[in-house]
């Protein structure tokens, strides 16, 4: 996933889709699953990050996890599971870490359950307290626990537990405590949660107990034993806001997300949508015992309303839902929203950022959120930078779609395979614009071209291309099959009808792979003539805009990136370093092969090596690819 990507609004959007498998859903089928006493068979899992960290998690614990594409299969059982011998890691995802602290808490010995920077610094006390009570020995750093969170499980006792905060992760991750405990577990929610723990622990035939009582719910376990799951996870309501909300706010737009989990304490944020005016329709049927829906929205104009968190347990649709009231007319008051701010970010503070950054006024006053909307057509474009907040990144997606001809920079994206890897796949299907940065290397032979730019490459997530290593196969090709690499026709038909594949990881021509044999010295004898020939040139400069629309842009090296195949390129860079220097980094390659072929690249006809206007000029020697790959990203606007 990039990191940085553009998107570009002023299009209407419109289509159907179907957005990743349910992440709470899919947490918990996979932990309950390996409780079961047998083979559970899950289709339709998410497939983001977070949830293959707990499959992964569940496989250390001793289940059996096959994943075969759609279908997921977990085999376990609590005779199966056993404390791990290494951590736990679990990511970015709190569920997952909540979720397993419950279930590890029931397995004899100690596991340790560790995060990625995110996750390490959200606390965990609200799961370690009642996990705790009931004769866990749950530690992590400071007294609100964060992770590293270290759990001694084994010799429970049921307990009666009312969180402090309304949390689904928490009930979840007790109830999850209470199937390994002595006697009964009850939690007392003051304000019902999502409710698929139990839903979930039904289908698998647990002794569970649910009264509802107002706005709030009772849950009652017993240990027993627990039969596998057959299920079909619907898609994500929490992801099909990012494009309902799109539907409603971006100009002309009509867009239907299919089969949506469509449990009231999941789809809240329809409800505040159709009190802003939106033109939004639900057709709910029941599938698998659970409620889906397909749910179809339309641009319409909208009006501030009052938000209460008791609509939106989670919290999640609140960025989506902030942007509906960037476009609404008049204010919307978004009411105790406190616990946005130990989501995977500062959603509180992001979210008013945003609104701000898109040309709306936001305020927070305590734990309110107030946006004061703009007219249509009064949003703009921004730079923003999510942190690595998946939802803050796809927030943002949907705020640049909606502001009109021109294009918004979004910085963090990566995050957003934590959950969604399609997403930039979805919204172009549905008409938008998303592009990454297209940066041009140009230089010499020994410069630092490869290096630089697939360091360039990883640091920005995406995809590179080596324009030198097609030459090089077309010049392997002409050798290999007795073409004279001078008889200019014949190379240029070889060049015309072969399948270059430029890779990473290998390259291949017409199915060969030739990685290792495009460096071989008749490869680098011939290549200069074969780069000199135009018709050639034609072919693979037309491959390589080709490969660049393909990818949405990328890191791009070769001799005439910058003056020829892409002069528009976001960033220009012409890398040198000294005649020594070149020589010595081409071990490989004789001195005087080198120069031979730098005088070739630079005096042929067409498309000579040289710099661009507007190329930045790098002099290599002597410095770290480090230093040169953080001057080259700071020239990136
Ligand atoms: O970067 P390299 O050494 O792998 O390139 C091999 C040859 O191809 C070199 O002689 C220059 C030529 N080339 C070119 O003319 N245009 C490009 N875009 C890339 C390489």
């Amino acid at each position: 996933m990039p990191v940085t990507v553009m998107v570009a609004g002023g299009a209407p959007l419109g289509g159907e889709l179907r957005v990743p498998g349910d992440k709470s859903i899919s947490h918990r089928a996979l932990c309950i699953g390996a409780l079961g006493e047998g083979t559970s068979v899950v289709r339709g899992l998410s497939d983001g990050d977070d949830v293959r960290r707990t499959r992964d998690a569940l496989a250390a614990l001793g289940a059996e996890v096959h994943d075969d594409g759609d279908v997921v299969t977990v085999s376990g059982g609590r005779g199966v599971l056993h404390a791990p011998g290494a951590p736990l890691d679990c990511g970015n995802s709190g569920t997952g870490m909540r979720l397993l602290a419950g279930l590890v808490a029931g397995l004899d010995g100690e596991t340790v359950l560790v995060g990625d920077a995110s996750l390490s610094s959200r606390p965990m006390d609200r799961v370690a307290a009642p996990l705790s009570a009931m004769g866990a020995t749950v530690t992590g750093r400071g007294p609100r626990c964060f992770p590293p969170l270290t759990v001694k499980g084994g010799g429970l006792q049921g307990v009666e537990w009312t969180p402090e905060v309304a949390s689904a992760q928490v009930k979840s991750a007790v109830l999850l405590a209470g199937l390994s405990a002595s006697g009964v577990t009850v939690v007392h929610e003051p304000v019902r949660t999502r409710t698929h723990t139990e839903e979930l622990l039904e289908s698998a035939g647990a002794d569970i107990e649910v009264v509802d009582d107002g706005v709030g719910r009772t849950v009652r376990v017993r240990a027993s034993p627990l039969e596998p799951l057959d299920l079909i996870v619907p898609g994500d309501p929490s992801q099909a806001a990012f494009w309902v909300v799109a539907g409603c706010i971006v100009p002309e737009s009509a867009i239907r997300v299919r089969a949506i989990y469509a449990g009231a304490t999941r789809t809240g944020f329809l409800g505040v949508l159709v009190r802003m005016g939106a033109s939004v329709d639900v057709v709910t049927r029941l599938r698998d015992g659970g409620s889906c829906a397909d749910v179809a929205a339309r641009s319409a104009p909208l009006s501030g309303t009052v938000v209460h968190a008791s609509e939106i347990p989670s919290l999640d649709e609140v960025p989506a839902l902030a942007l509906a009231a960037a476009s609404a007319e008049g204010t919307t008051r978004f009411v105790g929203m406190g616990e946005l701010r130990v989501k995977e970010s500062d959603r509180l503070e992001g979210t008013a950022r945003l609104v701000e950054a898109m040309g709306a006024a936001a305020r927070v006053e305590g734990d309110d959120l107030v946006i004061e909307g703009v007219r249509p057509g009064g949003l703009r474009h921004f730079r923003f930078d999510s942190g690595g907040d998946h939802r803050m990144a796809m927030a943002a997606a949907v705020a640049a779609l909606a502001a009109g001809p021109g294009e918004s920079r979004i910085d963090g994206f990566s995050g957003v395979a934590t959950s969604y890897p399609a997403f930039l796949q979805h919204l172009r299907h549905l008409g938008g614009g998303a592009r990454v940065q297209l940066v041009a290397i140009d230089g010499p032979a020994g410069s630092g071209k490869s290096t630089v730019s697939t360091e360039i490459a990883a640091r920005l997530g995406v995809a590179r291309l080596d324009t030198g290593a097609m030459y090089r196969a077309v010049a392997w090709a002409a050798l290999e099959r007795g073409v004279d690499p001078s008889d200019a026709p014949a190379v240029a038909e070889l060049a015309r009808d072969a399948a270059i594949d430029p890779g990473p990881p290998d390259v291949s021509i017409d199915g060969v792979v030739v990685t290792g044999a495009i460096r071989d010295a008749p490869v680098n004898a011939a290549v200069s003539t074969v780069a000199a020939n135009p018709a050639v040139r034609a072919t693979l400069v037309e491959r390589q805009r080709a490969w660049a629309a393909a990818h949405g842009g990328g890191v791009v090296e070769g001799r005439d990136i910058g003056t020829v195949v892409f002069p528009d390129a976001d960033v220009k860079v012409f890398l040198t370093a000294t005649p020594e220097e070149r020589v010595r980094r081409r071990h490989d390659e004789a001195a005087d092969g080198i120069a031979r072929r730098d005088e070739l690249d630079t005096t042929r006809a067409a498309s000579p090596l040289a710099r661009a206007d507007d190329a930045k000029l790098v002099d290599t020697t002597g410095r770290t690819v480090d230093d040169v790959v953080d001057e080259v990203l700071s020239w990136l606007r």
